[in-house]
């Protein structure tokens, strides 16, 4: 890297990061070396593991994963990959299996990870079964919070909840949604972008944006009779610790926790003011309500986006290259909610969020164009976020929430050099 990767100028109220950072096979290799090899990561949701057997396999940082709920009910982690000559163990993203039986020389494991049959078994030692050397390797460690299921490769990290420092406030207001408790909408959306990961963080938590990127998304709720509030979009960003940051802003469109639009008619608006009632008597006047009225943006460090806005949605996603990664999101919901309240939360989620909707395809739009942008990096060579540094107490499109992350991410890529 020619460049400083992060220039900061605090008289100036100038935040300066190197684009160099966006495109270096360098910088991408030690990202995963120091970052995503490192930090605890997004795994799962408690919900997806409601009986014994029930298990996902996904990629997490470049690793084949298989989450599984054994039969004594402990959620589990393994390397996705057979101990004994490598091929992938369970080749289906997500079910209910008693056992997972390797489809190359057919071992047999149990939702444990514990090798439980091999054919040719008296070909191995009693030890080989006994000392465990034909079972599923574990991820170092895994934990959960407020339903969250995180893992990390890094052995000595510390612990979930101290890692997640200010952010589990905002994930326990997530998890206290509904009394039913939440749960992960069956389905996902799977997608990849042309761009650095990086600069999807940036757009995830990017309150300034939205005007301008999504111009056909508003200009279409305006003309589609009561899809907006008088209701302008305004609030606060705040620094969580530990890189992680969040959005919390009013804004006119409607939620199905709890915010009424004209669209949704008498009917909807008893339902909206029942789910608002509960909410209150179970939280609170000011949870309830800040729940309901807020919306809010949260970024866990490294690539963890809970978007709880006219949907509430995670999204997890990995660079593979400097300049491609791949997305995954996921929507959550109240475990029990009435079918109308589902519909238009998932149809939100199809509308704004989805990869075929009003928000997503701008957005890739932006950030490819960015991208593209940064092969002038010799004579550009930075991008700016200073937006708000000089205020006490930014604003939710301000630039605060993005310094949180580079600053995170700078500490975390420069230790131990
Ligand atoms: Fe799995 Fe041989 S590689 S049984
Ligand atoms: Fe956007």
């Amino acid at each position: 890297m020619g460049n400083q990767i992060v220039l900061v100028d605090e008289s100036k109220h100038l935040y300066k990061v190197s684009r160099e950072s966006f495109i270096s096979n360098e910088v991408f290799e030690k990202e995963y070396e120091k970052i995503f090899d490192t930090c605890w990561l997004y795994a799962a949701h408690e919900s997806e593991f409601n009986k014994s057997g029930d298990f996902v396999a996904r990629t997490i940082a470049r690793r084949n994963i298989l989450i599984t709920k054994s039969n004594t009910g402990e959620i589990n982690a393994f390397f996705n990959t057979c101990p004994h000559r490598g091929a992938t163990v369970c080749r289906d993203k997500s079910g209910n299996a008693k056992t997972f039986q390797c489809f190359y020389h057919g071992w047999v494991f149990g939702c444990d990870g514990k090798l439980k049959n091999q054919p040719g078994s008296d070909s191995y030692s009693k030890e080989f079964v006994e000392e465990g050397y034909g079972n599923l390797i574990k991820v170092p460690k895994i934990a959960t919070y407020a339903g969250f299921i995180f893992i990390t490769f890094n052995e000595d990290a510390e612990s979930l909840e101290d890692y997640l420092a200010g952010a589990k406030e905002y994930l326990d207001m997530i998890a206290s949604q509904s009394p039913s408790g939440m749960a992960i909408v069956d389905g996902s959306q799977e997608y990849a972008i042309r761009a650095n990961w990086k600069l999807l963080v940036e757009n995830s938590v990017d309150g300034y944006h939205a005007v301008s990127t999504h111009a056909t998304y508003l200009e279409y709720l305006k003309n589609t009779n009561g899809s907006l509030n008088s209701v302008a979009l305004n609030g606060k960003s705040y620094n969580l610790g530990n890189g992680h940051a969040v959005l919390e802003y009013t804004a006119p469109w409607g939620r199905p926790i709890a915010s009424w639009i004209p669209l949704w008619g008498e009917d909807g608006k008893q339902k909206i003011s029942d789910i608002r009632q509960e909410l209150v008597e179970r939280l609170g006047e000011e949870t309830a309500e800040r729940i309901a009225e807020k919306n809010r943006n949260i970024l866990i460090f490294p690539n963890l986006v809970i978007n709880d806005i006219m949907a509430l949605t995670l999204r997890t996603f990995y660079p593979t290259s400097p300049d491609y990664m791949v997305v995954n999101g996921w929507a959550l919901a109240p475990k029990e909610e009435s079918e109308w309240a589902r519909k238009y939360r998932l149809s939100n989620f199809l509308e704004f969020l989805g990869p075929g909707g009003f928000a997503t395809p701008d957005d890739v739009e932006a950030l490819e164009s960015c991208q593209n942008g940064f092969k002038n990096f010799k004579h550009v060579p930075y991008s700016d976020i200073s937006k708000g540094m000089n205020r006490e107490s930014p604003s939710y499109d301000d630039e605060l929430q993005m310094r949180v992350f580079w600053s995170q991410w700078k500490e975390r890529i420069s230790k131990g050099e």
